[in-house]
């Protein structure tokens, strides 16, 4: 493909201008891929000589190639319960979220929505995601079954909860893990997917199940873990009473074995100093959901200090809290929380955070995040004059700089051109 090609070496850091050599960018690109991987990627005027002399040349030079993005948090079963109105995190989850998760007991239902999840994550151009399924192994294998199909790079899990849930979404607590320890032996590592151990959140689980969680995580290293950490403060106290001999929410998780470099804790919002760095002394990722947080009135992230520990941080949409699944509405929604706490983010960190930072907070940067040779062929082609407004203040627009930081700001799902991944079309604009 001849395009223009942007991606990311390293972190570019917060400033205004990016960090010397994290951004690769060719305004007059080439990108060759096969068998699912990418073969090259440079000048075109240089890499043309070079490529073989029997593969067709897709002409797209007006459009933008980035990695595909990666969305590090997000329920597919909550897709219909989003914008479910007036709530905060508990009564949202005991009113909206509980009786929706219930309907994926029967496995048709959970069939066609994974379909429909999976296309409407193409439309927006996020070939990866970390996925919350609902409490039903069925919505697992569901899930998994619609992802291989297609050829995705997709990492999920079974929720676990032993209590303060319906009867219908209440594990037996051993239950639950041996449910997960099938569903790991039958899906992680297949193709391109991973299994993430999913304890929902610690009100949800009895000591007893985080434990047994903990045991799956130590006997097998390779595994993921996803939870949620210090969204809401009605959330805090609860878990300061169910567990009281833990000295604040993350020593409920530490206590359990649940905190390493392949786990995922959603919010962390209210954290301390000392939080951020025994997350960061171990590598764990916050996900930061700025859509969902603003939605649930849960609070505004402090990027920056998360940032200054060293603290590993990845972007997600969190959908049904979060309000779009759109990568590009993510960073916006990032944005603007940021300029309330006054630290607003650059096009060049919020780029980087839905691509390569992902991927590595993830542990999924050899395989994915970048375009470069090796690579598993995951990529979007951007139009950035997609709709009359975004083409007419991306006219008056001088530098790349500026075209992203307009993109993410008014870009939507009809800037998403085509979604490219394991080198198969998954999706293209209609006309
Ligand atoms: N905490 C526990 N469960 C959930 C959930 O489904 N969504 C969000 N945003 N927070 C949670
Ligand atoms: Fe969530």
């Amino acid at each position: 493909m001849r395009a223009r090609i942007l991606s990311f070496d390293s972190d570019p850091g917060d400033a205004d201008s990016p960090r010397e050599g994290s951004v690769v960018y060719h305004q007059d690109g080439a990108l060759w891929w096969a068998n699912g991987r990418i073969q090259a990627v440079g000048d075109y005027t240089e890499l043309a000589p070079r490529l073989p002399a029997d593969i067709s040349i897709i002409d797209q030079r007006d459009k933008l190639v980035m990695p595909g993005f990666i969305d590090s948090h997000v329920h597919y079963v909550q897709l219909e319960i989003m914008a479910s109105y007036g709530r905060q995190l508990l009564d949202w989850l005991n009113e909206y979220t509980f009786p929706e998760e219930c309907r994926f007991a029967q496995f048709a239902h959970a069939e066609k929505m994974a379909d429909v999840f999976l296309d409407e994550l193409m439309r927006v151009g996020t070939t990866t995601a970390q996925v919350f399924c609902s409490s039903h192994p069925n919505s697992v294998d569901a899930f998994f079954t619609a992802a291989q199909r297609r050829g995705l790079c997709m990492l999920a899990g079974k929720v676990l909860m032993d209590r303060h849930a319906p009867d219908s979404l209440t594990d037996d607590t051993i239950g639950g893990i041996r449910d997960s320890e099938r569903l790991i032996s039958d899906w992680h590592g297949t193709d391109r997917l991973g299994y993430s151990v999913t304890p929902r959140f610690a009100p949800t689980s009895t000591r007893a199940q985080l434990d047994a969680a903990g045991g799956l995580l130590r006997n097998d290293p390779s595994l993921w873990l996803q939870t949620h950490l210090s969204e809401n403060l009605g959330e805090l106290d609860w878990v300061a009473e169910l567990f009281p001999d833990s000295r604040d929410y993350l020593e409920v998780y530490e206590q359990s074995g649940l905190v390493g470099p392949r786990s995922t804790f959603a919010h962390g919002i209210h954290l301390d100093d000392g939080m951020r760095q025994r997350l960061a002394e171990r590598g764990a990722n916050i996900a930061f959901c700025p859509s969902s947080n603003l939605f649930l009135g849960s609070g505004l992230f402090d990027r920056r200090a998360a940032r200054d520990t060293g603290l590993n941080l990845t972007l997600a949409s969190d959908i049904g809290a979060g309000t779009d699944l759109s990568g590009l509405a993510t960073l916006k929604a990032g944005y603007q929380v940021g300029q309330l706490r006054g630290q607003p983010l650059t096009a060049w960190a919020g780029f980087h955070a839905l691509t390569l930072g992902n991927a590595q907070s993830l542990s999924l940067d050899d395989r994915i995040g970048r375009l470069a040779h090796g690579m598993e062929a995951d990529f979007v082609v951007i139009d950035l004059f997609a709709s009359p407004l975004l083409a007419r203040r991306m006219s008056r627009c001088q530098t790349l700089a500026e075209e992203l930081f307009t993109l993410m700001m008014l870009g939507d799902d009809r800037a998403i051109y085509e979604t490219w991944a394991g080198g198969r079309l998954q999706h293209r604009r209609s006309a």
